[in-house]
């Protein structure tokens, strides 16, 4: 049985899950992906930092050590932020490397430059954990509705801010309080205002209009607005009339454009995205043939974030066992108007 060689970047929340899960799957990957599969290097800033479970002689902070490699066939980009992600998803494209990312806010921003460098260096980019953590949604879009026209992607797409208002909302907490556990937990961005101000949200839910409509929406079309706002009082009154506040991410493809949008909503009490609790999400999808589909679970979190990107890295795996460069639908894109939303 071979054994593929990969390198994580990264070895935080996400990193630290993957590797634990590559290890915990260590027995079932040969069967599950037809080859053996060793995390040979882990970048890092810190090296001298422990990390419990991760075995120190596997850190490095030498990016070259890594992209020179040629025994290193897979790229796994779990740092988050733009740069040096991007530099560094783009050179391992070019150094003939498969890659895997969970960075919304790069796909947001650089999607196009990424599908350019996979076409041209005939690779493939797996993103599954980008949207929704542990929840298929990358791949059904891309793929299983593909047979679809699809005029509808909508949902609570953030783990943090669905962690927050569901324990202001369920328990009473105060906002600062349910912040500080969902970052300890490991949902919240490095820096949560992404999160509480509606822009990782947004970030996903133009990576979904993307796929979904076949047009290019980046997160500057999409409009943001975030739970900041959102007093115990609003949560109150909103109760008493029969409604709960979630903040949705929705994109609808109408006659005039696609509208992308994201910010808190009232939700009747007896809807199902109302009972969507904690850091789980829910993404409704609503197509011609398949009418509508619902897919739920954790949105954040270690190993419900590593459960995608496993499923991407078996992928992978599988794909240069057969030798095939990569299993990556149509990138092509039609030109659509995107709504303008003021801010
Ligand atoms: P994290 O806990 O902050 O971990 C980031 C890791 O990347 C750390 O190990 C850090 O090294 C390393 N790193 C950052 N910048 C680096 C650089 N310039 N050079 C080398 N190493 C660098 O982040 P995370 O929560 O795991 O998130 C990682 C990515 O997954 C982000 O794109 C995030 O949006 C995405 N994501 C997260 C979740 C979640 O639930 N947390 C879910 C879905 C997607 P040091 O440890 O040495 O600082
Ligand atoms: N910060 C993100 C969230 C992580 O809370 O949903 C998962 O993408």
């Amino acid at each position: 049985i071979p054994t593929i060689k990969a390198a994580l970047l990264g070895a935080g929340t996400v990193g630290g899950g993957v590797y634990k899960l590559v290890q915990r799957q260590k027995d079932e990957l040969p069967y599950k992906a037809g080859a053996n599969v060793e995390i040979s290097r882990i970048l890092v800033r810190n090296t001298s930092k422990h990390r419990e479970g991760i075995p120190d002689e596997l850190l490095t902070d030498d990016w070259k050590s890594i992209v020179n490699d040629p025994e290193i066939k897979i790229v796994i980009e779990l740092m988050g932020g733009i740069e040096p992600a991007r530099t560094y998803l783009l050179e391992a494209m070019r150094a003939g490397k498969q890659v895997i990312t969970a960075n919304k806010d790069l796909l947001a921003e650089y999607g196009d430059e990424l599908m350019e460098a996979v076409t041209e260096n005939h690779c493939d980019m797996l993103y599954e954990a980008s949207v929704g953590g542990g929840i298929p949604i990358i791949h059904p879009l891309k793929q299983c509705l593909e047979g679809n026209d699809l005029t509808e992607v909508m949902g609570i797409v953030n783990g943090t801010t669905n962690y927050i208002l569901s324990k202001m909302t369920g328990e009473g907490m105060d906002y600062a309080e349910a912040l500080a556990q969902a970052t300890e937990l490991g949902y919240a961005e490095a820096d949560p205002t992404a999160d509480v101000e509606g822009y990782d949200a947004g970030r996903k839910i133009a990576i979904m209009a993307s796929i979904a409509f076949h047009t290019r929406v980046k997160f500057e079309d999409v409009y943001t607005e975030g739970i900041t706002k959102i007093t115990a009082a609003d949560i109150r009154y909103a109760s008493e009339f029969g409604y709960v506040i979630k903040l949705l991410g929705v994109a609808r493809e109408q006659e005039d454009g696609v509208e992308v949008r994201v910010h808190p909503m009232l939700i009747p009490a007896t809807h199902p995205l109302a009972t969507v609790n904690d850091a789980f999400n829910a993404v409704f999808v609503h197509g011609d043939a398949v009418d509508d589909a619902m897919f739920m679970g954790r949105g954040a979190g270690e190993f419900p974030t590593a459960s995608a990107v496993m499923g991407d890295l078996i992928d992978a795996v599988r794909n240069l066992i057969q030798g095939c460069s990569g299993r990556i639908g149509c990138s092509c894109y039609k030109k659509k108007h995107i709504k303008p939303m003021e801010q």
